[in-house]
């Protein structure tokens, strides 16, 4: 089946990003998390690093903010060179304005959801986003294990999304492994970011073909 594979640069090489990048070019996107210190407590990838990510790197950027304020900083990663945005609902005060600001900043706009974020509030949001990502780890680090009791919230998101003929992308994101993206693809997901799993071992291109492998 065709999925869609995104390595997050969280387990890159900080010091070498642009071979990093280029070590992942046979990927559809590259997963930038962006870390305020305020809705995680990591910090990390500003909007000037994500500018220069996007100046040097072969694949598109889809990146995922991990912030307060999103209302105010969203259209800024757009201004950037990002693809795509995405914003978490449980900091955005006008999900509706965040979404027709990427939009008009020519930028493809996505919501994520917590582990503990109920879908149905949201549901109206999906409707407008180019990507819905369902968090399968608790935001804020890398290497962290998959929660595979987040299949039945993606499979409600999936089911939504059929019903109403929606076609955002549906992505996860945390502890997506050879051995767990074959469970969240099977629940709905068509999208997975993957940092340790690419970049942990071995060669990064080569991990991601194993990924892409397992799907089906
Ligand atoms: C977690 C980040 C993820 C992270 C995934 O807060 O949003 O994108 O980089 O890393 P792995 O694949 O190692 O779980
Ligand atoms: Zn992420």
């Amino acid at each position: 089946m065709h999925i869609r594979l995104h390595p997050s640069i969280l387990a890159a090489d900080f010091v070498n990003l642009e071979s990093e990048l280029a070590r992942i070019d046979g990927a559809d996107a590259v997963h930038v998390d962006v870390m305020d210190n305020h809705f995680v407590p990591a910090i990390i990838f500003g909007a000037q690093m994500v500018g220069r990510i996007a100046q040097v790197s072969p694949i598109p950027l889809d990146v995922h903010l991990m912030i307060e304020n999103p209302d105010l900083h969203a259209v800024t990663y757009a201004d950037m060179g990002a693809q795509s945005v995405t914003f978490h609902v449980e900091a955005a005060k006008d999900s509706h304005a965040i979404i027709s600001a990427l939009h008009e900043a020519g930028s493809l706009a996505g919501v994520a959801l917590k582990p503990g974020t109920a879908l149905e509030p949201y549901y109206e949001l999906f409707h407008e986003v180019d990507t819905v990502l369902l968090m399968t780890v608790e935001p804020g680090a890398g290497g962290q294990s998959f929660m595979p009791e987040m299949m039945p919230k993606l499979e409600a998101l999936a089911g939504y999304l059929k019903d109403h003929g929606l076609t955002p992308l549906v992505e996860v994101d945390g502890g997506i492994t050879t051995t767990t993206l074959p469970i969240a693809l099977r629940s709905g997901a068509n999208t997975f970011v993957a940092g340790s799993s690419v970049y942990g071992s071995g060669e990064p291109n080569f991990n991601i073909e194993a990924l892409r492998a397992c799907a089906h």
